[in-house]
């Protein structure tokens, strides 16, 4: 990509999460949960033109590194991701998501009368298949839209 193509500027310190499948960096937000309202640096490419995926969104978040916990949410959405570190302008380490074989926490269990939704204070926790993520108190699949059943904090 040439100077004149460059759409969001390079951070100095952070996270790029790069490579996002089209059309989810608001998900990405959501599981990172940023809303705007506590003041953090971001920056949000949507539909851009890849090599590799055809369209790609990209999140670059200034000062923030991400939790394990975090990026294994986000390999449910984006399993192309990669996530860069970056300090002093440079990406000093690099690595692709990987989908994990649980996620605890981040993700809210639709059965209203379990356990993880009736009580606050158990952690939601889903074990991840081929055909979905089901929770481990109910039994509950969750096949499709995943980012749907992110609970923002
Ligand atoms: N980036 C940034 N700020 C920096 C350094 C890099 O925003 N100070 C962004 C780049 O714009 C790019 C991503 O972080 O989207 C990864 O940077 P880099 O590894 O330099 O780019 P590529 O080699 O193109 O990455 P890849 O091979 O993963 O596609
Ligand atoms: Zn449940």
């Amino acid at each position: 990509m040439t100077d004149t193509e460059l759409r969001v500027s390079k951070i100095e310190d952070g996270t790029v999460i790069d490579h996002i499948t089209g059309g989810q960096a608001l998900n990405v937000l959501a599981i990172l949960g940023i809303d705007g309202g506590s003041g953090e640096e971001v920056s949000v490419g949507m539909n851009v033109p890849s090599d590799r995926l055809g369209r790609k969104d990209i999140v670059k978040v200034e000062d923030r590194e991400l939790s394990q916990n975090e990026v294994d949410v986000l390999s449910l959405i984006a399993p192309a991701a990669t996530i860069n570190i970056v300090r002093g302008f440079d990406v000093v380490e690099k690595h692709r998501v990987s989908r994990p074989e649980e996620v605890t926490g981040v993700l809210s269990c639709p059965n209203a009368n379990c356990i993880t939704t009736e009580s606050e204070p158990v952690d939601s926790h889903f074990e991840v298949l081929e055909e979905g993520v089901r929770c481990t108190y109910c039994d509950t699949l969750v096949r499709e839209s995943i980012a749907a059943h992110i609970s923002v904090a």
